[in-house]
């Protein structure tokens, strides 16, 4: 199987990701999970803790969104975003009029961060270097999908995969890139939940119209004026 991608990362360099054109898209994301499973770069890390969440959702998905990483909620059931931002993100979708079978939803880091015995409940951002050693892995994955859109949930989303240290206040409202996939960054679900301001609800709401257009969804009067819970 040959690699299809020219990506520079050193991670990807010692362990290259293929994926055939001739592979269905279900196909090229049962490969990546499985090479995710024995992913080395994160793994020679020892920072990551050991069970994979890799990804849920439909892999010919026109909108893709990616988050963080797992926390403990993700790590008990092995799904992306099933705790309580999960929650907030399937309001968002069926605001949307989506439903979450019907996107594909990933993180960046396939592994909840590890903060030793401090861990109980508590979730930290992953590091710049855990950043990196997953970045191969989640590049792959929109190769695989092809979304004609990609939502960044939050800062640890946009840094990894448009290279940009820039925080979310300053990249959100506007179009980037990644691979040829027009990317959309907007706030993390989990900064919602901790920042009930109307105003980043609205700004959320805004990034997810400009989403749906981009996407071709129709959108109503009623969601134009919509505010989030
Ligand atoms: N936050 C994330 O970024 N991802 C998850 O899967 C859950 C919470």
């Amino acid at each position: 199987m040959c690699y299809d991608g020219a990506v520079s990362d050193a991670a990807e360099q010692a362990e290259p990701l293929g994926a055939g054109a001739e592979m269905s898209p279900e196909q090229k994301l049962a490969y990546l999970r499985e090479r995710a499973a024995h992913w080395r770069a994160a793994q020679v890390l020892g920072t990551l803790r050991e069970t994979m969440v890799f990804a849920v959702g439909n892999p010919r998905a026109q909108l893709m969104l990616v988050g963080e990483a797992p926390g403990s909620e993700e790590e008990r059931l092995g799904e992306p975003f099933v705790g309580p931002a999960g929650q907030l993100l399937n309001k968002i979708l069926a605001a949307m009029g989506l439903r979450r079978e019907e996107v594909y939803i990933s993180n960046v880091c396939k592994w909840r961060p590890s903060m030793g015995e401090r861990q109980g409940s508590a979730n930290r951002p992953p590091s710049a270097e855990e950043l990196a050693a997953s970045r191969p892995l989640i590049l792959a994955e929109i190769r695989a999908i092809r979304p004609r859109c990609l939502v960044c949930l939050g800062a640890s989303a946009a840094r990894a995969l448009l290279q940009c240290e820039s925080g979310v206040g300053a990249l959100r409202g506007s179009w980037a890139e990644c691979q040829g996939v027009p990317v959309r960054v907007t706030y993390h679900p989990s900064y919602l939940l901790r920042n009930a301001a109307l105003s980043a609800r609205r700004a959320v709401w805004e990034d997810m119209l400009a989403v749906m257009e981009c996407c071709g969804l129709p959108v109503s009067e009623r969601q134009r004026h919509y505010f989030l819970p």
